[in-house]
């Protein structure tokens, strides 16, 4: 059901890193077999960030051409969602407001549960915007996965930021209620404060996902929703592409449905595209999936699109948006395909070398290594603190 005016996404675009390692640079250097990724977990490459790149450098980059669209009459609200966070206390999207020069009149946040906060964020701009139509909100999910060297996780690394613009009357996708949700304390993915990589339980994560899926699509069925056999695609979260057939299939099961690959395929192809080059981006990857398919070149206008995002720990929703008429000319495909097309690629050594690099933690004057071509740098850390310009 969608209300009167209908709110969603207005606008959507990514970002991604300068750098890019292929799976194969990995497989060659652990003696796996390249079917595992390629096949095994649906992946080719993943994004790798520049010594002066971080999800703010990433997240500004996403939203500058929202603002350069759109102004910032309107947005009063910016809520940066992010697992990788830079400040226990300090939200990195002041940071992002001061970049793109947004008015002193907004309200700044950063909202964390693993790969689900920009969910939130979205759901929390829609209580927003229906309170008051005229207000518009900047939601931006941004986050560098990454996990120890030469660990299984390794492979589900990658990185993005995904902006979205959310108003009444949107031009990409009107959000409908109601929403399932779900919640169960596990232990399958964290970071404890004193880690900056991840720690996982693989197969338990898979397994917490897949209950995940049941959870919230009974939830929202209990709470009226449509039927299974309404959605023209599905965009669930992808830490790699296979798990979106798996959750798939699992929700086809659960639901009585017959699980042929064919009624997968169908309903995830065309939302693979970036995650499969892009690698894990956690709170972005569910909104990575939908710019895949609203660019695809499928007809989705006037259809309804299904939502799973998922965060591990874990909180996952499942909802629904209709496809807005007119989509086609909203969409940002010639700029995303080049910011997936311009990364440099690296080879192993490199991305090995720029995975062990830390910011230091003396307080001093540390300028960092120039290499992106992004108009965002970190440029240093000075006295603590985080020094940024723009090109
Ligand atoms: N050709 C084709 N397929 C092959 C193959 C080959 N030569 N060799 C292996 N495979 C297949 C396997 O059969 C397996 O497929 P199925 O799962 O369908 O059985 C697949 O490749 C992966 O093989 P393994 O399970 O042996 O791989 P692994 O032990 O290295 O672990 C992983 C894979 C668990 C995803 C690991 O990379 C990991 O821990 N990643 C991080 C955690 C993660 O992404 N979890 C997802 C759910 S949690 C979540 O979604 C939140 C989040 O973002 C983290």
């Amino acid at each position: 059901m969608t209300h009167d005016p209908a709110i969603g996404i207005h606008d959507l675009s990514l970002a991604t890193t300068e750098f890019v390692l292929p799976h194969t640079a990995l497989a060659a250097h652990n003696g796996t077999d390249i079917g595992k990724y390629h096949v095994g977990i649906g992946q080719r490459s993943m994004s790798v960030p520049a010594a002066d790149e971080d999800i703010v450098t990433l997240a500004a980059s996403a939203a500058a051409p929202l603002i350069a669209t759109h102004g910032s009459d309107g947005i009063r609200t910016l809520v940066f969602a992010t697992e990788s966070s830079i400040d226990q206390a300090k939200s990195a999207g002041i940071y992002v407001h001061s970049l793109l020069g947004l008015p002193s009149a907004t309200r700044v946040v950063e909202l964390k549960q693993a790969c689900y906060a920009a969910t939130a964020g979205l759901q929390f701009a829609i209580g927003l915007v229906r309170r008051d139509p005229t207000q518009k909100v900047l939601v931006i999910a941004s986050d560098i996965s990454r996990y120890d060297l030469d660990s299984p996780g390794e492979a589900t690394q990658g990185a993005a930021a995904v902006a979205l613009l959310v108003s009444a009357d949107p031009a990409l996708l009107r959000i409908e209620d109601p929403s399932g949700v779900f919640t169960a304390d596990v232990m399958d993915f964290w970071r404890p404060n004193y880690r900056d990589t991840a720690l996982v339980d693989g197969q338990e994560s898979i397994t917490a996902y897949l209950q995940a899926v049941e959870g919230c699509w009974k939830d929202y069925t209990e709470q009226g929703g449509r039927a299974l056999q309404d959605f023209a695609a599905f965009c669930y979260h992808q830490p790699f592409t296979k798990m979106a057939y798996k959750a798939h299939r699992h929700l086809l099961n659960y639901t009585g449905h017959a699980t042929d690959e064919d009624a997968a395929r169908r309903a995830l192809a065309d939302t693979t595209g970036y995650n499969t080059v892009i690698g894990n981006s956690y709170t972005a990857s569910v909104y990575l999936a939908l710019a895949s398919l609203l660019e695809s070149g499928q007809d989705l206008a006037g259809k309804p699109v299904a939502f799973l995002s998922y965060g591990s720990g874990s909180v996952a929703e499942f909802f629904a948006g209709t496809v807005a008429p007119g989509y086609r000319t909203a969409v940002r495909t010639t700029a995303h395909q080049q910011a997936v097309t311009r990364r440099r690629e690296v080879d192993y050594a490199t991305y090995r070398q720029l995975h062990a690099t830390r910011l230091p933690a003396d307080g001093g004057d540390h300028a960092t290594a120039e290499q992106t071509t992004g108009a965002f740098r970190l440029a240093a850390l000075r006295g603590h603190k985080r020094i940024y310009t723009t090109r």
